[in-house]
């Protein structure tokens, strides 16, 4: 539905060129809800300004809908981009205009009558859920209901993918969430493709099917939410799930680790023991894989710590384990796990 080809940005700037995107490419398939995540300055929205060429890039080609915006003229570009609809961060709403005004103003730009606009906002009202609010002006709703509002307005025009921005970002957690909800339902009803460009893992956690990690003007990283959560490879992106999934063991843990191995040496005297950090995901979740351990290998298994998370109906989860016994049992028990689908990370700790 989209494809980025070798995307570059280049803006002029005082001190000399600022290289926002260097070399992207990109393909998110129809009806998917993808994130785009990054911290700020990465160039997210210089990524999906580019989408809908509301920024030209310095090269590199833009397809939509198998269009190629890159290489259209004006005329055809306006055409393109009635199936772009785009929400901002600060609702870009006009405070002159009601709410019914606003989520028909692409409508009137584009000629439509009276009737077909009305015929054509109602349903977009009655879907956001602001109805009952049409004839208040912008200054009189609350922000999500603001946001509300730039969602319709962007359906309005019945586009085939819709670009956010930050969306949520002005929003508390609560409204945040709704929001994204309503993203979720005009994606599924609607068959929408839907890019969401955010810097809180948390958004990219409810919503997205994949996920790209821009860092300084390259996709570093990208892959299914599950995966990339489950098994993040480059720093940033372990930098960014750390804020709702924390990623270091807490030094109690670790403490406790030191003593179990002192007390091992003693009473155990020929046996190890491992601190292992084990990640799962999906089916292999919902195995009692520690028991079976315990029962199979004869491994005895402390458990220190533990997160279990769920995105989008799939369990996944991290436990940090002691395991102790005899070398080649605990080995075995490791190669057992990782068969069955378990990420193990052997934790080095210094006694
Ligand atoms: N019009 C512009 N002229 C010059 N430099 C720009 C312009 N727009 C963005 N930049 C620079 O390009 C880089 C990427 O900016 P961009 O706005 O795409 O980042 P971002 O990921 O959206 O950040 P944020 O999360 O803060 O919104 C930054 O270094 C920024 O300063
Ligand atoms: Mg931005």
């Amino acid at each position: 539905m989209i494809e980025l080809r070798g995307i570059t940005q280049t803006y002029p700037g005082p001190q000399g060129p600022v290289e926002a995107l260097r070399g992207i490419d990109l393909h998110i398939t129809p009806g998917e809800v993808f994130g785009i995540i990054g911290k700020s300055g990465a160039g997210k929205s210089s990524l999906v300004r580019v989408i809908n060429l509301l920024n030209r890039p310095t090269a590199g080609q833009v397809i939509v809908d198998g269009k190629e915006l890159t290489s259209l003229n004006d005329a055809q570009l306006r055409a393109a981009r009635r199936d772009i609809g785009m929400v901002f961060q600060h609702f870009n709403l006009l405070s002159s205009r009601t709410v019914f005004d606003n989520v028909a103003l692409p409508l009137e730009l584009a000629g439509m009558g009276k009737t077909a606009i009305r015929e054509r906002v109602n349903p977009l009202l009655e879907l956001v859920g602001l109805a009952h609010l049409a004839d208040r002006y912008p200054a009189q709703i609350s922000g999500g209901q603001k946001q509300r509002v730039g969602i319709a307005r962007a359906l309005a025009s019945r586009p085939k993918v819709l670009l956010s921005d930050e969306a949520t970002s002005a929003l508390d957690p609560e409204t945040t969430r709704s929001i994204l909800d309503l993203l979720r339902q005009v994606n599924r009803e609607l068959g929408l493709t839907v890019v969401l460009i955010t810097h809180q893992m948390q958004v990219i956690k409810q919503v997205a099917d994949r996920v790209a990690v821009i860092e300084a003007g390259r996709i570093v990283e990208q892959g299914r939410v599950l995966d990339v959560f489950t098994r993040p490879r480059q720093a940033i992106t372990k930098s960014l799930i750390d804020e709702i999934l924390p990623q270091e063991l807490p030094t109690s843990v670790l403490v406790h680790v030191r003593k179990l191995t002192r007390r091992l040496a003693t009473t155990a005297p020929g046996h190890t023991g491992r601190l292992l950090r084990l990640s799962y995901s999906g089916d292999s979740a919902y195995q009692p894989i520690l028991s079976q351990l315990v029962r199979e290998f004869g491994v005895d298994m402390s458990i220190l710590h533990g997160q279990v998370d769920e995105i989008q109906d799939e369990t996944f989860g991290s436990l940090a384990v002691f395991a102790s016994g005899q070398a080649d049992r605990v080995r075995g028990a490791v190669a057992h796990l990782r068969a069955g689908g378990v990420e193990v990370e052997e934790v080095a700790v210094a006694v």
